[in-house]
Parts: structure tokens; C-alpha cells; sequence
């Protein structure tokens, strides 16, 4: 037995280490995980330096973070290489080696989703189901396209400004937002029906004036099943 030495860790578990480990941060006092708990969202809004300061953004999932760009609501980086290396060293402050930037990426890299049909059972729901139509009908696979939802671009669909002027901000992929609640830039819809009516009263993000209170459910019903 050796105490202390640590085992044969994987690229993926060494990363997880140095995301929970706020050792890795000036005065140890913050993590990733902080803001990132299992790597998802923490629902707080931080008012990071990136985009400028005092207009504050809601937290982000790392799920499938590395596989969108560019990466932050305002697209203000390029992808989440960048993202991560600037975490460390604009959040936390700290210098780390390029091995352990590395680890995190693979650990990030290695998310998988839960998808909200194996958590709440609307896989065979025909709420869901009439949700999927509706979804193309409005217009919405238009910019939440493709594989994981987003086509990548920037777009003004009503909400904006934020404080310093941003309008435009980038299609955000949808698995999993069941789990990422309160949504938006600035996190102000507590639920996908506030993002679909109170926050979209000139169909600016995606046509939905023209549906039912009963076509609404649906189709939050199929986003919370993604
Ligand atoms: C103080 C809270 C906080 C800490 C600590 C923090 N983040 Fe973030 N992170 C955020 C917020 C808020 C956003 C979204 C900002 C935006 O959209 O402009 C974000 C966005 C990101 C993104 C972009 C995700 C995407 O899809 O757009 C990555 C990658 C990321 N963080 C990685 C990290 C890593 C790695 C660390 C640790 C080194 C870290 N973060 C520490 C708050 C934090
Ligand atoms: C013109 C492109 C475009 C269309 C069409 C569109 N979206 Fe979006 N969507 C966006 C952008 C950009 C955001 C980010 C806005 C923000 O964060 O304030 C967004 C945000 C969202 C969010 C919040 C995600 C989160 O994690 O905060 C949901 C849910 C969503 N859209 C669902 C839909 C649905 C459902 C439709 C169809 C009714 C739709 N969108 C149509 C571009 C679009």
C-alpha cells in the first residue's frame, strides 16, 4: 500500500479533479464547480469581464460545450478551449499547466446528457410528440438546428440590450435545459412557457402568437423532453 501517491488517473478523472478543485484558484477560495456544480449551471447570473462589466450573465452548462462555437451567450469567445484557459486565469486567477487545461477539456468533453424524456417520462407523451411538430412549425429548428440544437449564429431576437449595449447573442443548444432553469442571457423566464409567451410577445424568437395555451404546453413539454 502507498498512501498519498496518487493512482493511475485518467485524462477525464484528472480533470474533474482540477474543476472541483479550488486550490487552483488565487486564494483557494473558488472552482469551477462553484459556478459550474457537475459541470452543468448554478442559475446565478456572475457578471464576468469578457463582455464588459456590470451587465451580469447567466451561468452555463459545460454540456457540449466543446462542440459549439463560439462559446459565452455573447459569443465573445471562440470556442471552449479559449473559454476554459481563460477561466483559470480572468475567474481564478491562476497560472496552471497546459496538461491540466487539457485534462479539464477531455473531462467537459466527456459530459453526457440525461435527457429530460429519461427523467421525466415524456418520451412517449403525446404532449411531446405534438411539441416536436410545433417546434418546426414555429419556426424554431430554424436556429436551434442540427444535433445539438444551434446553428452556431448570432442573433437579435428581442431580449436584448443587456447593460452594455449587446443585442445579439448566440443560438444556445437545448438538450438538457430541463435541467438549467432559469433561462434566457439574464436568466428571466423561470420556465420554457415564459421564455415561449411572457418574453416573446412580437414572435422575435420564433413564431408563437398564433398557437393555443394547449400547443404551448406541448411544446415546452418536447423542450423539457430533449
Ligand atoms: C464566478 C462564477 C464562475 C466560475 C468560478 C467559472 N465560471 Fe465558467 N462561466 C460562468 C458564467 C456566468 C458563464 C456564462 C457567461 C456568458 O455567457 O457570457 C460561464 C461560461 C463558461 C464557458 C462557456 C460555455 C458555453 O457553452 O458558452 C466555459 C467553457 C466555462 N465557463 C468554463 C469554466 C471553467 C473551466 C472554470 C474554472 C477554471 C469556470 N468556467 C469558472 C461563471 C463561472
Ligand atoms: C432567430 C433564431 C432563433 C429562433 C427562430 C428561435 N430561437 Fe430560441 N434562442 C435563440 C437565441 C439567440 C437565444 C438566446 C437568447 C438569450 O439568451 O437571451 C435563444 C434562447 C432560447 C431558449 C433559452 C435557452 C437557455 O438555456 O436559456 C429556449 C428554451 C429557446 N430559445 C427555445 C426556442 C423555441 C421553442 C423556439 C421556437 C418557438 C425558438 N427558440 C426560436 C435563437 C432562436
Amino acid at each position: 500500500m502507498s498512501f498519498g501517491k496518487p493512482g493511475n488517473l485518467s485524462e477525464i478523472r484528472r480533470g474533474e479533479i482540477a474543476f472541483h478543485d479550488a486550490a487552483l484558484c488565487f486564494q483557494q477560495w473558488q472552482s469551477c464547480a462553484s459556478c459550474h456544480p457537475d459541470a452543468r449551471a448554478d442559475a446565478l447570473n456572475w457578471d464576468l469581464l469578457n463582455d464588459g462589466i456590470g451587465n451580469p450573465k447567466n451561468s452555463r452548462s459545460m454540456l457540449f460545450a466543446h462542440t459549439i462555437s463560439p462559446v459565452m451567450i455573447s459569443g465573445i469567445r471562440p470556442n471552449a478551449e479559449t473559454a476554459v484557459r481563460a477561466g483559470f486565469r480572468f475567474i481564478q486567477f491562476v497560472s496552471v499547466p497546459d496538461e491540466t487545461t487539457a485534462c479539464v477539456d477531455a473531462y467537459l468533453k466527456a459530459l453526457r446528457p440525461i435527457p429530460g424524456k429519461a427523467v421525466n417520462g415524456q418520451e412517449s407523451g403525446a404532449a411531446a410528440l405534438r411539441g416536436k411538430q410545433l417546434f418546426a412549425r414555429a419556426q424554431c429548428s430554424t436556429c436551434h438546428a442540427g444535433e445539438y440544437y444551434t446553428d452556431g449564429k448570432l442573433y437579435d431576437v428581442g431580449l436584448g440590450p443587456d447593460e452594455r449595449g449587446i443585442r445579439q447573442f448566440v443560438t444556445p443548444p437545448l438538450a438538457e435545459v430541463w435541467r438549467t432553469a432559469p433561462y434566457l442571457y439574464d436568466g428571466r423566464a423561470e420556465s420554457i412557457r415564459e421564455v415561449l409567451t411572457t418574453f416573446n410577445r412580437g414572435d422575435t424568437h420564433g413564431k408563437t402568437s398564433d398557437l393555443s395555451e394547449q400547443d404551448i404546453d406541448d411544446l415546452a413539454a418536447y423542450i423539457l423532453s430533449l
